[in-house]
Protein backbone atom coordinates (compact mmCIF):
# COMPACT_ATOMS: atom_id res chain seq x y z
CA UNK A 1 0.00 0.00 0.00
CA UNK A 2 1.38 3.62 -0.69
CA UNK A 3 0.49 6.42 1.09
CA UNK A 4 2.53 9.61 1.86
CA UNK A 5 2.46 11.92 4.56
CA UNK A 6 2.85 15.61 3.38
CA UNK A 7 4.22 18.36 4.98
CA UNK A 8 1.76 20.99 6.91
CA UNK A 9 2.61 24.59 8.37
CA UNK A 10 0.73 24.40 11.35
CA UNK A 11 -0.08 21.43 14.07
CA UNK A 12 -3.70 21.57 13.60
CA UNK A 13 -3.53 20.23 10.01
CA UNK A 14 -2.43 16.83 8.67
CA UNK A 15 -2.48 15.88 4.83
CA UNK A 16 -2.07 12.07 3.97
CA UNK A 17 -2.04 10.81 0.56
CA UNK A 18 -3.62 7.09 0.22
CA UNK A 19 -3.50 5.49 -2.58
CA UNK A 20 -7.18 3.69 -3.59
CA UNK A 21 -9.28 6.35 -2.23
CA UNK A 22 -12.37 7.19 -3.84
CA UNK A 23 -12.50 10.54 -2.40
CA UNK A 24 -11.02 12.98 -0.55
CA UNK A 25 -11.81 13.48 3.37
CA UNK A 26 -11.72 15.09 6.39
CA UNK A 27 -11.66 14.10 9.79
CA UNK A 28 -11.55 16.02 12.85
CA UNK A 29 -9.09 14.92 15.88
CA UNK A 30 -10.68 16.45 19.23
CA UNK A 31 -8.61 15.16 22.18
CA UNK A 32 -8.16 16.23 26.06
CA UNK A 33 -11.56 18.89 26.05
CA UNK A 34 -11.63 18.18 30.40
CA UNK A 35 -15.49 19.36 30.85
CA UNK A 36 -16.35 19.92 33.89
CA UNK A 37 -20.36 19.66 33.96
CA UNK A 38 -21.06 18.48 37.47
CA UNK A 39 -24.93 18.83 37.94
CA UNK A 40 -25.51 19.32 41.52
CA UNK A 41 -29.04 17.72 41.45
CA UNK A 42 -27.93 14.45 40.43
CA UNK A 43 -24.22 14.53 41.78
CA UNK A 44 -24.82 16.54 45.79
CA UNK A 45 -22.49 13.67 46.69
CA UNK A 46 -20.07 13.39 44.36
CA UNK A 47 -19.95 17.42 43.97
CA UNK A 48 -19.38 17.61 47.68
CA UNK A 49 -16.46 15.28 47.02
CA UNK A 50 -15.45 17.23 44.11
CA UNK A 51 -14.46 15.91 40.77
CA UNK A 52 -10.82 17.73 40.32
CA UNK A 53 -11.28 20.47 37.85
CA UNK A 54 -7.37 20.52 37.49
CA UNK A 55 -7.22 24.41 37.14
CA UNK A 56 -9.65 24.27 33.98
CA UNK A 57 -11.93 26.78 33.52
CA UNK A 58 -15.54 24.92 33.12
CA UNK A 59 -17.20 28.10 31.14
CA UNK A 60 -13.78 28.38 28.79
CA UNK A 61 -13.61 24.59 28.41
CA UNK A 62 -17.23 24.13 27.48
CA UNK A 63 -16.93 27.25 25.12
CA UNK A 64 -13.81 25.76 22.99
CA UNK A 65 -15.42 22.15 23.34
CA UNK A 66 -18.45 23.61 21.23
CA UNK A 67 -17.20 25.90 19.29
CA UNK A 68 -15.25 22.79 17.62
CA UNK A 69 -18.47 21.06 16.81
CA UNK A 70 -20.43 24.15 15.75
CA UNK A 71 -17.44 23.89 13.27
CA UNK A 72 -17.48 20.36 12.72
CA UNK A 73 -21.49 20.60 11.42
CA UNK A 74 -20.84 24.10 9.11
CA UNK A 75 -17.87 23.16 7.22
CA UNK A 76 -19.28 19.22 6.80
CA UNK A 77 -16.43 17.40 8.36
CA UNK A 78 -16.41 14.02 7.22
CA UNK A 79 -16.32 12.05 10.58
CA UNK A 80 -15.14 13.49 14.24
CA UNK A 81 -12.80 11.22 16.29
CA UNK A 82 -12.92 11.85 20.24
CA UNK A 83 -9.56 10.53 22.02
CA UNK A 84 -10.17 11.04 25.62
CA UNK A 85 -10.21 12.96 28.41
CA UNK A 86 -13.29 15.09 27.34
CA UNK A 87 -14.64 14.62 30.65
CA UNK A 88 -12.97 14.72 34.01
CA UNK A 89 -14.81 12.03 35.77
CA UNK A 90 -18.22 10.35 34.10
CA UNK A 91 -20.89 12.25 36.51
CA UNK A 92 -24.34 12.19 35.36
CA UNK A 93 -23.73 15.89 34.32
CA UNK A 94 -20.80 15.33 32.45
CA UNK A 95 -22.61 12.71 30.73
CA UNK A 96 -25.96 14.37 30.32
CA UNK A 97 -24.04 17.27 28.40
CA UNK A 98 -22.00 14.95 26.62
CA UNK A 99 -24.94 13.21 24.99
CA UNK A 100 -26.69 16.20 24.04
CA UNK A 101 -23.86 17.76 22.15
CA UNK A 102 -22.67 14.29 20.83
CA UNK A 103 -26.06 13.99 19.19
CA UNK A 104 -26.47 17.53 17.15
CA UNK A 105 -23.14 16.33 15.32
CA UNK A 106 -24.14 15.99 11.71
CA UNK A 107 -21.25 13.58 11.27
CA UNK A 108 -20.59 9.75 12.31
CA UNK A 109 -18.10 9.73 15.71
CA UNK A 110 -15.97 7.60 17.96
CA UNK A 111 -15.28 7.57 20.70
CA UNK A 112 -12.28 6.48 22.88
CA UNK A 113 -11.55 6.88 26.83
CA UNK A 114 -8.86 8.83 28.37
CA UNK A 115 -7.71 8.44 31.97
CA UNK A 116 -9.90 11.31 32.83
CA UNK A 117 -13.31 10.03 31.44
CA UNK A 118 -13.41 6.97 33.92
CA UNK A 119 -12.36 8.70 37.12
CA UNK A 120 -14.54 8.66 39.69
CA UNK A 121 -14.45 10.75 43.81
CA UNK A 122 -13.85 8.20 45.93
CA UNK A 123 -12.61 5.50 43.80
CA UNK A 124 -9.23 4.38 43.22
CA UNK A 125 -7.49 4.88 39.84
CA UNK A 126 -7.26 1.45 38.29
CA UNK A 127 -8.34 -0.82 36.31
CA UNK A 128 -11.27 -2.04 38.43
CA UNK A 129 -12.49 1.24 38.17
CA UNK A 130 -12.33 1.49 34.86
CA UNK A 131 -14.12 -1.25 34.26
CA UNK A 132 -16.81 -0.26 36.29
CA UNK A 133 -17.20 3.11 34.83
CA UNK A 134 -17.22 1.45 31.16
CA UNK A 135 -20.62 0.95 30.68
CA UNK A 136 -21.78 4.63 31.30
CA UNK A 137 -19.66 5.05 27.44
CA UNK A 138 -21.54 2.34 26.24
CA UNK A 139 -23.85 5.10 24.24
CA UNK A 140 -20.87 6.30 22.92
CA UNK A 141 -18.53 3.64 21.86
CA UNK A 142 -21.26 1.69 19.89
CA UNK A 143 -21.27 -0.58 23.32
CA UNK A 144 -17.60 -1.48 23.04
CA UNK A 145 -15.81 0.97 24.73
CA UNK A 146 -12.67 -0.87 24.85
CA UNK A 147 -12.00 -0.83 21.10
CA UNK A 148 -13.90 -0.54 17.92
CA UNK A 149 -13.39 -0.23 14.20
CA UNK A 150 -15.35 1.72 11.52
CA UNK A 151 -14.65 1.27 8.10
CA UNK A 152 -14.67 5.18 6.47
CA UNK A 153 -14.21 5.73 2.94
CA UNK A 154 -12.16 2.89 2.25
CA UNK A 155 -10.53 3.39 5.63
CA UNK A 156 -10.57 1.59 8.67
CA UNK A 157 -10.47 3.43 11.86
CA UNK A 158 -9.77 1.54 14.78
CA UNK A 159 -9.78 2.93 18.55
CA UNK A 160 -8.14 0.95 21.85
CA UNK A 161 -8.47 2.79 24.91
CA UNK A 162 -4.96 2.57 26.54
CA UNK A 163 -5.75 4.69 28.93
CA UNK A 164 -4.13 2.78 31.61
CA UNK A 165 -1.03 2.87 29.82
CA UNK A 166 -1.19 -0.95 28.88
CA UNK A 167 -3.25 -3.20 26.52
CA UNK A 168 -5.36 -6.10 27.29
CA UNK A 169 -5.06 -9.56 25.58
CA UNK A 170 -8.56 -8.68 23.49
CA UNK A 171 -7.50 -5.42 22.47
CA UNK A 172 -4.09 -6.92 20.92
CA UNK A 173 -5.78 -9.95 19.42
CA UNK A 174 -8.25 -7.26 17.54
CA UNK A 175 -5.76 -5.26 16.33
CA UNK A 176 -4.10 -7.92 14.90
CA UNK A 177 -7.03 -8.77 13.29
CA UNK A 178 -7.97 -5.53 12.12
CA UNK A 179 -4.45 -5.17 10.50
CA UNK A 180 -4.63 -8.13 8.79
CA UNK A 181 -7.44 -7.30 6.86
CA UNK A 182 -5.18 -4.99 4.98
CA UNK A 183 -7.00 -1.82 4.57
CA UNK A 184 -5.68 1.41 5.23
CA UNK A 185 -5.57 1.90 8.94
CA UNK A 186 -5.56 5.14 11.13
CA UNK A 187 -4.99 4.26 15.10
CA UNK A 188 -6.78 6.73 17.40
CA UNK A 189 -5.97 6.43 21.19
CA UNK A 190 -5.89 8.21 23.91
CA UNK A 191 -2.04 7.78 25.39
CA UNK A 192 1.19 8.24 22.83
CA UNK A 193 3.10 5.30 22.30
CA UNK A 194 6.69 5.98 23.35
CA UNK A 195 8.75 7.54 20.59
CA UNK A 196 12.53 9.05 21.86
CA UNK A 197 11.74 11.95 19.98
CA UNK A 198 8.52 13.08 21.62
CA UNK A 199 10.60 12.28 25.48
CA UNK A 200 12.52 15.41 26.05
CA UNK A 201 9.22 17.64 25.44
CA UNK A 202 7.14 15.05 27.34
CA UNK A 203 9.45 15.30 30.25
CA UNK A 204 9.70 19.02 29.89
CA UNK A 205 5.99 19.76 30.25
CA UNK A 206 5.37 16.70 32.77
CA UNK A 207 8.55 15.76 34.11
CA UNK A 208 7.89 12.07 33.81
CA UNK A 209 7.61 9.74 30.24
CA UNK A 210 4.25 9.34 30.55
CA UNK A 211 3.54 7.59 27.33
CA UNK A 212 2.76 4.00 26.57
CA UNK A 213 5.71 1.65 26.48
CA UNK A 214 7.77 4.65 27.84
CA UNK A 215 11.30 3.98 28.96
CA UNK A 216 13.28 6.38 31.26
CA UNK A 217 10.56 6.31 34.20
CA UNK A 218 12.20 6.83 38.07
CA UNK A 219 10.50 3.93 40.01
CA UNK A 220 9.30 6.41 42.76
CA UNK A 221 7.79 8.33 40.18
CA UNK A 222 6.18 5.47 37.84
CA UNK A 223 4.13 4.52 41.47
CA UNK A 224 3.30 8.43 41.77
CA UNK A 225 1.94 8.15 38.36
CA UNK A 226 -0.07 4.59 39.02
CA UNK A 227 1.81 3.36 36.00
CA UNK A 228 2.35 -0.45 36.26
CA UNK A 229 5.33 -2.36 34.82
CA UNK A 230 4.70 -2.76 30.81
CA UNK A 231 2.94 -5.98 30.33
CA UNK A 232 3.91 -8.64 27.96
CA UNK A 233 0.50 -7.66 25.70
CA UNK A 234 1.38 -3.89 25.79
CA UNK A 235 5.03 -4.90 24.50
CA UNK A 236 3.63 -6.87 21.74
CA UNK A 237 1.32 -4.05 20.85
CA UNK A 238 3.94 -1.85 20.89
CA UNK A 239 6.45 -3.97 18.57
CA UNK A 240 2.88 -4.95 16.21
CA UNK A 241 2.84 -0.98 15.64
CA UNK A 242 6.20 -0.09 14.96
CA UNK A 243 6.69 -3.81 12.70
CA UNK A 244 3.47 -2.73 10.90
CA UNK A 245 3.39 -6.08 9.34
CA UNK A 246 0.95 -5.45 6.35
CA UNK A 247 2.55 -1.88 5.96
CA UNK A 248 -1.17 -0.58 6.13
CA UNK A 249 -1.06 1.51 9.44
CA UNK A 250 -1.00 4.93 8.19
CA UNK A 251 -0.64 7.16 11.51
CA UNK A 252 -1.30 7.16 15.40
CA UNK A 253 -3.45 9.86 16.71
CA UNK A 254 -3.62 10.39 20.35
CA UNK A 255 -3.51 13.52 23.00
CA UNK A 256 -2.57 12.83 26.87
CA UNK A 257 0.27 15.32 27.07
CA UNK A 258 -1.53 18.87 26.25
CA UNK A 259 0.49 19.69 23.15
CA UNK A 260 1.08 18.85 19.68
CA UNK A 261 3.56 16.95 18.04
CA UNK A 262 4.65 15.07 15.05
CA UNK A 263 6.71 12.15 14.49
CA UNK A 264 7.75 9.30 12.20
CA UNK A 265 7.21 6.10 13.83
CA UNK A 266 7.80 2.24 13.17
CA UNK A 267 7.87 1.30 8.99
CA UNK A 268 6.25 4.49 7.32
CA UNK A 269 3.74 5.35 9.79
CA UNK A 270 3.28 8.60 11.65
CA UNK A 271 2.38 9.66 14.83
CA UNK A 272 0.83 12.78 15.04
CA UNK A 273 -0.06 14.15 18.75
CA UNK A 274 -3.21 16.81 19.13
CA UNK A 275 -3.08 19.90 21.29
CA UNK A 276 -5.75 19.95 24.03
CA UNK A 277 -9.46 21.05 23.87
CA UNK A 278 -9.38 22.70 26.57
CA UNK A 279 -7.27 25.23 24.65
CA UNK A 280 -8.62 25.34 21.44
CA UNK A 281 -6.64 22.63 20.41
CA UNK A 282 -7.75 20.46 17.53
CA UNK A 283 -6.12 18.52 14.18
CA UNK A 284 -7.96 18.55 11.05
CA UNK A 285 -6.79 15.15 8.89
CA UNK A 286 -7.18 15.48 5.50
CA UNK A 287 -7.27 12.39 3.27
CA UNK A 288 -6.46 12.29 -0.29
CA UNK A 289 -6.53 9.96 -3.06
CA UNK A 290 -2.76 9.19 -3.96
CA UNK A 291 -2.23 10.22 -7.68
FE1 LIG B 1 -5.73 15.31 29.36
Amino acid sequence: MRFKHLPTINAKQTLIEVEGLASSATILHLTDAHLNETDIRKDKTIFMNSIKDYGFDALETRKQFETALTDANEKRYDFVVLTGDIINGATAGNLDYLETKLQELRSPYLYTLGNHDWEYPLQPWNEATRAEQYPKFNSFTNDSPAYQASLFNGINLLTIDNSTYQITKEQLHFTKKQLANGLPTLLFIHIPIYIPGLLPDVMKQWGAPIMMAAEGWDKSLQSQWKVAETTAETTAFYHLLLNNPHHNLIGIFCGHVHFAHTDAFGKGSYQYVTSPGFAGGYRLIHLLPKT
